[in-house]
């Protein structure tokens, strides 16, 4: 059965999906928690708008929803990725009427990979607003909040910011309202993390936009809705702060426990030293969760063994992942093992380019390591506790 259409205010309802199974999004993304895709229902004295809708194996439950809506006039398109838009195209058929309102770049999203014909659109420039009759929608342009396109709904009769993507959190809730903060916290972070983090400096321009207006609640299109708007709104201020913490990332991998070796000794010096450090083992490790360390992590030490001369292709993964999601960590370093020779550093090096990182000098070994070589991960450890020293975080 389908969950019914819940009500927010007298004329506001949520709509959607909840998918509790889903464990994976854009064959990428790990969803420990699953996720939900909110769409909602806003009635005007005039007119009636449905604010997004939901990805395309949910479509089933949107239009149930729909069954007893006679009209709808707008369907607003925050974001043309199909877990928000994928349903819209069955929305126009229902409602052969209906405009969809979204940005320029979002209506030429939406044209490409739905097929939605030019005449059903109306572009909104920054800041335009459309009338309901007695309630308005006014649209805010906040790209990269996940693609380019992306825009917020500002609903001001009832103080409240539909939101999308942005402040988002994946997790199957059938709760309509925030209830368990540290939960969410993990979420949105981890969210944040996959997708956002790239994005950070705009991301910080768009918090500062929104900021302006006077929020009662936060509707975002996936997890609950937010009653305290000003939980989420300060916990992106820090994720998007160009100020990393005391923390050093260590994504490792170890093929016969000689990196393994290198890395228990460094996190050892760096305990010494006060440095906090997170420690993810590649042969296994949520991908999700080394992406929420990168958003604070001050430093990042790659444990990285050879593989036929190069770094061992988990390692290659995780650099790809993270010189993608440009962290703000100020330095990087690698250490490692190897057989009979590498090319690892230099390697590993040309990988991360986006990463705007001092290389601190690293370790390598030729086999299992020597008294010196743990000296010289000692040392490493010391240089690390002294960056973050420097920089005011230690
Ligand atoms: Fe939830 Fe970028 O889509």
């Amino acid at each position: 059965m389908t969950m019914n259409m819940r009500k927010i205010t007298e004329k506001v309802f949520w709509l959607g999906a909840v998918d509790w199974d889903r464990r994976l999004f854009d064959s990428l993304i790990p969803l420990p928690d699953g996720t939900s895709y909110n769409a909602y229902l806003v009635r005007g004295s005039d007119k009636t708008a449905l604010i997004d809708s939901v990805d395309p194996a949910m479509t089933g439950q949107l239009m149930e929803q729909l069954e007893g809506v006679e009209s709808i006039d707008f369907v607003v398109a925050h974001h043309a990725e199909q877990d928000h838009s994928g349903t819209i195209p069955v929305v126009l058929e229902k409602y052969p009427g209906a405009k969809v309102i979204a940005t320029p770049k979002g209506k030429e999203l939406l044209m490409i990979h739905l097929g939605i014909s030019p005449e059903r659109f109306i572009e909104v420039e920054d800041g335009r607003s459309i009338s309901l009759g007695d309630k308005n929608l006014q649209f805010f342009h906040t790209p990269w909040v996940h693609w380019p396109e992306t825009m917020v709904t500002w609903l001001a009769e009832d103080r409240i910011l539909f939101s999308c993507d942005f402040f988002g959190s994946h997790i199957a809730t059938n709760e309509l309202y925030v209830t368990d903060k540290g939960r969410v916290y993990e979420a949105a972070k981890r969210y944040f993390a996959e997708i956002m983090m790239p994005f950070r400096n705009v991301i910080e321009k768009n918090i500062a936009k929104v900021k302006k207006l006077d929020i009662g609640l936060i509707a975002p299109s996936h997890g609950a809705v937010y009653d305290e708007p000003d939980f989420i709104i300060s916990a992106y201020e820090d994720w998007v702060s160009s100020s990393p913490k005391n923390i050093a990332v260590i994504p490792y991998i170890t093929m016969h426990g000689s990196t393994a070796l290198l890395v228990n000794h460094l996190v050892a010096g760096l305990t010494d030293r006060g440095v906090r450090v997170e420690q993810f083992n590649l042969a296994d490790t949520d991908i999700g969760k080394l992406a929420m360390a990168l958003v604070d992590a001050a430093t990042i030490v790659i444990g990285a063994p050879t593989v036929l001369t190069g770094a061992h292709p988990r390692v290659a993964y995780a650099a790809f992942l993270a010189n993608a999601l440009r962290p703000k960590a100020r330095f990087a370093s690698i250490i490692g093992s190897y057989g009979w020779g590498t090319r690892v550093v230099e390697q590993l090096s040309s990988m991360i380019p986006n990463l705007k990182a001092e290389i601190i000098p690293p370790v390598l070994c030729k086999g299992l390591p020597r008294e010196a070589d743990l000296d010289a991960v000692d040392a490493l450890a010391g240089a690390i506790a002294d960056r973050h020293k420097e920089a005011g975080i230690l």
